[in-house]
């Protein structure tokens, strides 16, 4: 398969009065159609990784390193190439547009459709993304559906301008575990209909071994391991990952976590 993605070297510090080093060394590739779960406690570097790939960091962040997209020959243009979950939803949703307005927009700036396409392509994707009554979906506000639903919506606008690269950021952490489950289901069902790859981030390392292909684990800044599920699930080479796998799958093991993130 080829190589969609690739992080080299990737070194990413925020400037805020004075330097953080947030991110050291980080390299990998993502193929495509290939899912990769990101894994690290909070403050790892997860959301900088994410941020950086799609050229979303704050002005006056130093980056090192390259990251690349062979297939492309050129740089992903946001929102079309590569398309961005978030936890709350409401960060990609805007409260003052119907949920048909905003689906329609990202097709017709990106896919050169005419409104009236647009319209009906958005509500072909809230059908694919499983809300129940598409056509009045098309109407409401964010504020009118639950927490799932805008979601749903929200993934629907993400694969809009059909990215080649899916970025979930804790997209399903908010959700309670039964929509959580249905949630992951659909991005894993999405993916592989539309041949995305996905970079699925996580503190929850059960539940990204759920829907990925590897896992990528982060500590403090750094990738620390990589490689299949099973492997890393099964034989994972550092202590850290074993106490990963012990606080999210109920595994007997030290911990070397943060205190918090056990609680
Ligand atoms: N805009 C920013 N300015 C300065 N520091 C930041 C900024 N965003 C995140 N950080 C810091 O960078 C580190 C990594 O954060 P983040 O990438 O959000 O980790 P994660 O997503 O794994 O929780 C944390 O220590 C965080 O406080
Ligand atoms: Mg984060």
């Amino acid at each position: 398969m080829s190589i969609r993605l690739a992080v080299e070297k990737l070194g990413v510090s925020y400037r805020d009065g004075r330097e953080t080093e947030v991110l050291k060394d980080v390299s990998f590739d993502l193929r495509a159609g290939e899912r990769l779960a990101i894994i690290g406690e909070s403050g790892s570097g997860k959301s900088t990784l994410a941020l950086a790939i799609a050229g979303l960091l704050p002005a006056g962040s130093r980056v090192d390193g390259n990251i690349r997209w062979p297939e492309l020959g050129r740089q992903p243009a946001n929102g079309r190439d590569i398309g961005f979950v978030f936890q709350d939803p409401s960060s990609s949703l805007n409260p003052v547009l119907t949920i048909g307005e905003q689906i329609a927009e990202v097709a017709r700036a990106h896919l050169g459709m005419s409104w009236r396409e647009a319209y009906a392509y958005a509500e072909m994707l809230l059908g694919r993304v499983r809300l129940h009554d598409p056509s009045s979906a098309l109407k409401a506000f964010p504020h009118q559906l639950s927490g799932g639903q805008r979601q749903r919506v929200a993934i629907a606008e993400a694969i809009a301008a059909r990215p080649g690269l899916l970025i979930a950021d804790e997209a399903t952490s908010a959700l309670d575990t039964i929509v959580q489950a249905e949630i992951v289901r659909l991005i894993e069902e999405l993916v592989a209909e539309d041949g995305m790859s996905l970079m699925f981030i996580s503190h929850d390392i059960a539940l990204a071994s759920q829907i990925a292909d590897r896992i990528a684990v982060f500590r403090h800044g750094r990738l620390i391991e990589i490689g299949e599920v099973v492997q890393i699930v099964e034989a994972p080479r550092e202590a850290y990952t074993k106490s990963l796998l012990a606080v999210h799958m109920g595994l007997d093991t030290p911990s070397l976590l943060a205190p918090e993130a056990v609680a």
